[in-house]
């Protein structure tokens, strides 16, 4: 059994991108900028955010993070919004999701410039995406197909099975790994709440990507021998033997399925590094569409 580490792997691309950033600013070029936005002071979203930033900061990049209160009203954020899409300083930017309930999520995100959209979320980047178009790839995804590339995981022609179909995840990597593309050309299935059988359908998986949203919901006796699998999953579970009171889990019950796995993710250390590390890769190339 091999561990996909994504820790390493996506130090390799933030050095690979700061040697880049290197050269740019020795030849007087701009650096990219990332903006993030925060709206309230969920722990996870505070913690991702952070991390985002540090990682710009890391790399040479230039960063700003926007933190608003709680009970920003829409209006409010889509006023950030429109400063950010014409601050000709910015060369990309998010906005950490979910959002509180008063914020229509999609309204936020069809308001941000397609060029900035870094997370390649606005439905123009999602539907080039589908086309087979160059555009910026949702950065979760996007590090997954990394992953599996990097390490030589054979995808074409072979039975992947997402788990969930969230539009962060689950529905773009169904999308991506049946294209005729480098970690695709598989045939996919998509597995959900609703689905019947669930166990069964597993079993046929050469290849999981566990985006459900539940933890440790995935088992071993759910998997065939020399399975892949990709654990997107990271809850928080109450753990009194820790000092912060929690452990995290990702969807996957890493003990049973790594016996018969013959590639795995871990939590922590496996999809979320890379996502960071593909977000600073779009960051990248929306600087370089705009010089
Ligand atoms: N919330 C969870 N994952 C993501 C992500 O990749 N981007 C943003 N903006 N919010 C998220």
């Amino acid at each position: 059994m091999t561990i996909l580490d994504g820790k390493k792997v996506s130090n390799d691309i933030k050095e690979e991108i700061a040697e880049h950033v290197s050269g740019m600013k020795a030849k007087g070029e701009k650096v990219p900028h990332l903006a993030a936005v925060l709206v309230g002071s969920d722990g996870a979203s505070m913690t991702y955010v952070n991390a985002k930033v540090k990682a710009c900061e890391r790399i040479g990049f230039e960063s700003t993070l926007i933190e608003l209160p709680e009970y920003t009203s829409e209006e409010e954020l889509l006023e950030k919004i429109n400063e950010l899409n014409t601050n000709d300083d910015i060369d990309g930017f998010i906005v950490q999701l979910p959002l509180p309930e008063q914020i229509d999520e999609q309204k936020i995100l069809m308001a941000i410039d397609p060029d900035k959209d870094v997370d390649g979320f606005h439905p123009v980047n999602v539907g080039r995406m589908a086309l087979d178009l160059p555009t910026f790839l949702p950065a979760t995804p996007y590090g997954i197909l990394e992953l599996l590339e990097r390490y030589q995981v054979e995808t074409s022609g072979k039975n992947v099975v997402v788990m969930g179909r969230s539009h962060i995840v689950g529905r773009p990597m169904s999308i991506l790994m049946s294209q005729k593309r480098k970690a695709g050309d598989a045939t996919v299935t998509v597995v959900h709440s609703r689905t019947k059988n669930l166990a069964e359908i597993t079993k046929q998986a050469d290849i999981i990507v566990a985006a459900i949203g539940i933890s440790e919901f995935l088992t071993g006796d759910m998997v065939k021998e020399d399975v892949v699998v990709i654990d997107v999953g990271i809850t928080r579970v109450p753990d009194a033997t820790k000092k912060n009171g929690y452990r995290l889990a990702g969807d996957v019950d890493f003990a049973s399925v790594s016996q018969k796995a013959s590639y795995i993710t871990p939590v922590p250390g496996g999809v979320g590094p890379m996502t960071i590390a593909m977000l600073l890769k779009n960051t990248l190339l929306a600087r370089e569409r705009r010089s």
